[in-house]
């Protein structure tokens, strides 16, 4: 985020990943390769399977607060933890606006809740906490489980309170301007996963600033993950961008000749400025919301969104996606933030090697000194399909040790950016310890291989496939200054 490098550093196999000093850290240098950000959702989309999980909790072991709740005590845990997705247009698979909503889906609702399967929400409660935290209570999840079994019941009607309202089109608010995709994207119904690569050209009448880009799909059942990058010309450089093609399938080949069909390089051929991951889509993935100053992007008048990555989950029939980017503008930004990663592509070396061997499960550790003061706003941890568990902390030159994020069940469907409340301060000379484990047994339902085989790293793009493995630690700060302990990044 606002570190801009130019596009040809980026683009995959440019060896870019070798140019970052290994076991270093200095967040404050340029680095960070945002290669590695590229490769979210590389990977598959397997059925839940409802029977691995079966963690009931016996309703007489738990002292409920009401032992007849009726909707009127359910609806607010539905409307707060559930209805942001369900809903119309948005991810989950069927609504859960009303009473009938509810009662229509109260014993599917009782299970996922007893399994903890929704709301989806991998960090650990118990190791930290983060803005927006959608975690069940032990009562409301036993409420849930006394209301179903009872059949349902609604209750005093009066009493039920109002579904939440939802801005159509923004799960922010009215945008300043939209950009929408000159062509809506093919999605063919062969039930396999699809990967485009998708140019937005801005077209302003001036040089602007954004604080935030939205990207929103028309098929967000089938939207999976997005990860986008803001082009800007320099003044000069650039006759025009609405010429070239405005969206090509990712086939994971030659991105030069891309990017020249796509007509995103300069006139002259040479590489643009990129500005890396400004627009992110995960489901659920509601943009953080920074205090006024801190973040954003100046936009050149002539510039480009690039999504370098969109990936959509398989359909069964041909639908097409008219996508959209809300805009909002804000002021100059007085701080900006900073991206860096940990492992693969990153700035530290992962150990051992990330070899993983068939039918073990194995961890691996990561780690980095900062040479500076900064303020962690946000941590993404990052695996595929093998991932297990995830541990990230850092221990303090006094020893002291602050947590950071713990995911005790690695679930490659969320994987979250979790924004602390208040951003937490790390000094220089404190190290950040990563260890992730990874199940290449058979047992791993996830697991591509049948049966299992090596798994590595892979080379540059060829990590982006679903057999390939990653393990990163990515995170976004601002320089330390004083008294950002206490500044809430809610507001
Ligand atoms: C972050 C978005 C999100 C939130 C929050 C969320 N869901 Fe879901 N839910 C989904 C998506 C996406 C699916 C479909 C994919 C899947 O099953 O993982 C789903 C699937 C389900 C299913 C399984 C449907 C089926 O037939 O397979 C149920 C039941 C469900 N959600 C209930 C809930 C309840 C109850 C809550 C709140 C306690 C909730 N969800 C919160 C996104 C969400």
């Amino acid at each position: 985020m606002f570190r801009s490098k130019t596009l040809k550093q980026w683009l995959p196999g440019s060896g870019y990943a070798q140019q970052v000093p290994q076991s270093v850290v200095g967040p404050l240098r340029s680095m960070g390769a945002a290669m590695g950000r590229i490769m979210y959702a590389f990977v598959l989309f397997p059925v839940l399977v409802f029977t691995s999980c079966s963690t009931e909790t016996p309703s007489s072991a738990i002292a409920v607060s009401n032992p007849n709740p009726t909707y009127v005590d359910i609806a607010p845990v539905i409307y707060k933890n559930c209805t942001p997705c369900h809903r119309a247009g948005e991810s989950g698979p069927f609504e859960l606006m009303s009473y009938a909503d509810a009662k229509r889906n109260a014993n599917k609702i009782k299970f996922v809740t007893q399994t903890r399967y929704m709301p989806p929400w991998p960090a650990d409660p118990g190791y930290s906490h983060f803005l927006g935290e959608r975690v069940l209570t032990e009562d409301e999840i036993a409420l849930i489980k006394l209301w179903a079994e009872h059949g349902a019941p609604e209750g005093d009607l009066a009493r039920i309170p109002a579904p939440p309202v939802f801005y159509a089109g923004s799960s922010l608010r009215k945008p300043d301007t939209v950009i929408r995709f000159k062509e809506a994207i093919p999605i063919k119904g062969n039930g396999t996963d699809h990967f485009y690569v998708v140019k937005l050209p801005l077209e302003l009448s001036k040089d602007t600033f954004v604080s935030y880009f939205e990207f929103v799909s028309a098929q967000r059942k089938l939207a999976h993950h997005v990860n986008g990058h803001l082009v800007n010309y320099t003044p000069g450089k650039k006759k025009e961008t609405r010429s070239g093609l405005t969206y090509a399938l990712d086939e994971f080949r030659d991105y030069k000749t891309l990017y020249g069909q796509m007509n995103i390089l300069n006139d002259d051929a040479s590489f643009p400025t990129l500005t890396p991951n400004t627009v992110y889509y995960l489901p659920g993935f509601t943009p953080p919301v920074y205090p006024q100053g801190i973040g954003g992007y100046k936009v050149n008048r002539q510039s480009v969104i690039l999504l370098q990555n969109m990936h959509y989950g398989p359909s069964r029939e041909d639908v097409l996606d008219s996508a959209y980017i809300n805009v909002f503008y804000g002021p100059k930004p007085k701080r900006p933030i900073y991206e860096t990663q940990l492992g693969t592509f990153g700035v530290s070396k992962i150990e051992p090697e990330l070899i993983l061997h068939p039918d073990k499960i194995e961890t691996f550790h990561t780690k980095a000194t900062l040479n500076n003061d900064i303020s962690v706003l946000s941590v993404n941890p990052h695996m595929h399909l093998l991932g297990k568990s995830f541990l990230a902390f850092a221990i303090q030159r006094n020893g002291d040790t602050i947590p950071l994020i713990k995911i005790n069940n690695w679930d490659f469907r969320w994987q979250y950016y979790y924004t602390y409340q208040h951003p937490v301060k790390l000094s220089a000379g404190t190290t950040i310890h990563v260890y992730g484990t990874f199940d290449n047994t058979a047992g791993n339902p996830n697991n591509p291989n049948r049966p299992p085989k090596l798994v590595t790293q892979g080379e540059g793009v060829k990590s982006m496939q679903t057999t390939e493995e990653m393990f990163q630690f990515i995170f976004t700060y601002l320089p330390y200054q004083q008294g950002d302990e206490t500044l809430d990044l809610s507001k």
